[in-house]
């Protein structure tokens, strides 16, 4: 399959709603841990919208994720800028799936600590809290050293639609 010119309009509108709602899912973590709280100490923790916002968000976060990969499977995503460093491609991949398994892996433990009541994977979800603040904050550096340093104009890529 040839590589398309950019990325279309669905996958880039994916790209951002799942930024969105990670950002309200580390908003609005509190909630929800301390419900956990609760549960862990053996109570029923009272309706909570915003803990209903965490749950519904994250699954809408996994299942942006797994649409945006069948999308890279059956349209494809263009190249990596030409010009880059064998080393800096591989590290655009590993970061690039990073992340996908973060959005998958995040909320698969959040639900099975939740629906499940399973305890370690609720340390498991907290423990992926750190890898993910540091991949997105690694991410967003490398899109902000490409436009400004290397002059590529790459965030184009994630905002002008080729289809
Ligand atoms: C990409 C999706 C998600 C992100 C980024 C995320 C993020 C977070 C964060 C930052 C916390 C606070 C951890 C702490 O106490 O320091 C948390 C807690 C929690 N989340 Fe999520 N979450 C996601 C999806 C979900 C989903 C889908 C569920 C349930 C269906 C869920 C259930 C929980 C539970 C039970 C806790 C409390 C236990 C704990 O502290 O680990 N999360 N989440
Ligand atoms: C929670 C935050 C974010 C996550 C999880 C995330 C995830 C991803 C992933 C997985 C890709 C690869 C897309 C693919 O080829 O399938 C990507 C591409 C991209 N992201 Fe993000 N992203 C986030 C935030 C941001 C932000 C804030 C910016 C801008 C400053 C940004 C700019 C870009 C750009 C420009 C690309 C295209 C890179 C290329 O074409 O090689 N992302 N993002």
């Amino acid at each position: 399959m040839q590589a398309p010119k950019g990325y279309s309009r669905t996958q880039i509108a994916l790209h951002w709603a799942a930024f969105l709602l990670i950002v309200q899912q580390f908003v609005l973590h509190e909630g929800i841990a301390e419900a956990w709280d609760v549960i862990e100490e053996g109570g029923v923790p009272a309706f909570d919208p915003v803990v209903a916002a965490h749950v519904f968000g994250g699954m809408a976060v996994l299942a942006f994720a797994l649409w945006r990969l069948v999308l890279r499977r059956t349209r494809g995503v263009p190249e990596l800028p030409a010009g880059e460093p064998a080393l800096a491609r591989m590290a655009a991949h590993l970061g690039h799936y990073a992340l996908y398994a973060l959005m998958i892996l995040m909320p698969l433990s959040g639900a099975v600590a939740w629906f499940g009541g399973v305890e370690a994977a609720g340390e498991a979800h907290e423990a992926m809290k750190p890898l993910m603040l540091i991949l997105v904050a690694v991410h967003v550096f490398a899109a902000l050293w490409h436009q400004f340093w290397l002059k590529d104009n790459l965030l184009v890529r994630m905002k002008r639609p080729a289809d």
